[in-house]
């Protein structure tokens, strides 16, 4: 069930008795960290009400095709975009006649004309009506489509028969949705990344903070959510859009970084990537007021902030940890002492004093270490870095 995390699954639900268990199923989706929207025909609304959808879903469930509020929000097509995977359950046998035909007179039908997704068919209906020869005819037409067909199964029906057509049960729907999907380097995994700088307090409108625009986190955060894995972005105040499918936590000081990082690890977290650039220090006191310039010196006392990186490589779920280092001088062999002295399985180091590279540069170029090896990645966009740098994270995660 793990390829099913972080899958956007769009739930088709036509009329008929097993609708019911749609209602389950969306939870099962849900279980196993799915993103799951409905989708229901006029006849599914009489067997079970779209708020019931709704709330189990946790989206506004879509009926109408002509709805233009619907379409003010996202549209069919950005709806059809949307699905990595259309299931119809149940399907009916009127549902499986008009998307064998091309049909597009419903909102559902017309989505399963409009999407580039895979699409999947539970029928449900009586027996008599699954042997029709109609509907075999259709079924054949779907499967040459490229269709799934989950089901169905046989046994008592609610109609008091009993044969072929009943719906088959949610987990079942839920294995067999999670099948159309390959395994990728982070199915299923939890990343936990942080990234920007910290803003440190000195009054109510100054603050220390740093250079770092966030860039590279945001990238790696991308790479492995599009690598299957369920990402949490630790971010400080960086003016960057949310990478899609990657849940942000934005922080402002590194205490409330170190906060999230620590609760984010103990959620089940395999890989953390530190990329942020945490203040060392910050003011031992921040002044309630803004403080007067009366005075020709002022001397701030700055404390040591927590060590993030190293706190999560010394926790006792220790996930593998992955550090960055931006160094000006000496730079393999403090990356060297870093990765020994904070604990981590790899460390990614970078010159920052050349203009092209590191701090709020569009490019990077990193060397990465770990115990007993080190690969160079050269100067090249951080969104590439990004994916050299997963695909190396997620083969040694795995050795
Ligand atoms: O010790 P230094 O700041 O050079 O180490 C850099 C690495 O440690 C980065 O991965 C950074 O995100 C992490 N770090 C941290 N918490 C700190 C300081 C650095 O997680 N307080």
């Amino acid at each position: 069930m793990e390829r099913l995390a972080n899958k956007r699954i769009l739930l088709g639900i036509t009329g008929g008795i097993a609708a019911y268990k749609a209602a389950e199923l969306v939870r099962q989706l849900r279980d196993a960290d799915a993103d799951v929207q409905v989708v229901m025909t006029e006849a599914a609304c009489e067997f079970i009400t779209p708020l019931t959808m709704q709330a189990l879903s946790g989206h506004t469930v879509h009926t109408d095709l002509l709805d233009p509020r619907a379409e003010a929000g996202m549209g069919h097509i950005e709806l059809a975009r949307w699905a990595d995977l259309i299931l119809i359950a149940p399907a009916s046998a009127d549902f499986m006649a008009r998307f064998a035909h091309g049909h597009g007179n419903d909102l559902l039908s017309t989505l399963c004309l409009a999407t580039g997704a895979p699409i999947a068919v539970a029928p449900a209906m009586n027996q008599q009506m699954w042997a029709d020869r109609a509907t075999q005819k259709n079924l054949l037409i779907l499967q040459e489509k490229g269709v799934h067909v989950f089901g169905p199964g046989s046994g008592d029906q609610a109609c008091g028969e009993n044969g072929a057509g009943r719906m088959l049960e949610p987990e079942e729907l839920a294995q067999h949705a999670a099948e159309v999907f390959d395994y990728q380097l982070l199915t299923g995994k939890h990343v936990v990344i942080t990234a920007g700088p910290s803003r440190e307090s000195i009054d109510p409108v100054r603050y220390i903070t740093n250079k770092s625009s966030g860039k590279m986190g945001f990238a790696l955060a991308e790479i492995a959510a599009e690598a299957g894995a369920r990402v949490t972005l630790i971010a400080g105040p960086v003016n960057l859009p949310t990478p899609s499918r990657v849940t942000r936590v934005e922080v402002m000081t590194a205490r409330e970084m170190y906060d999230a990082a620590l609760a984010a690890v103990a959620d089940d977290c395999a890989i953390f990537i530190a990329t942020a650039a945490v203040a060392d220090y910050r003011p031992a006191v921040t002044a309630d007021h803004k403080i007067k310039k009366s005075t020709e010196e002022i001397h701030l006392t700055l404390v040591k902030n927590p060590d993030i990186v190293a706190a999560v490589a010394g926790h006792e779920h220790k996930p593998f940890t992955v550090g960055f280092a931006a160094e000006t001088q000496d730079v393999i062999a403090s990356a060297r002492t870093k990765l020994a002295k904070k604990g981590l399985d790899m460390i990614a180091t970078n010159d920052v004093s050349g203009q092209n590279v590191g701090f709020n540069s569009d490019n990077n170029a990193v060397t990465v270490i770990w115990p007993g090896g080190h690969k160079v990645l050269p100067l090249a966009s951080k969104r590439q870095i990004a994916k050299q740098l997963i695909e190396l994270i997620g083969i040694r995660y795995q050795g």
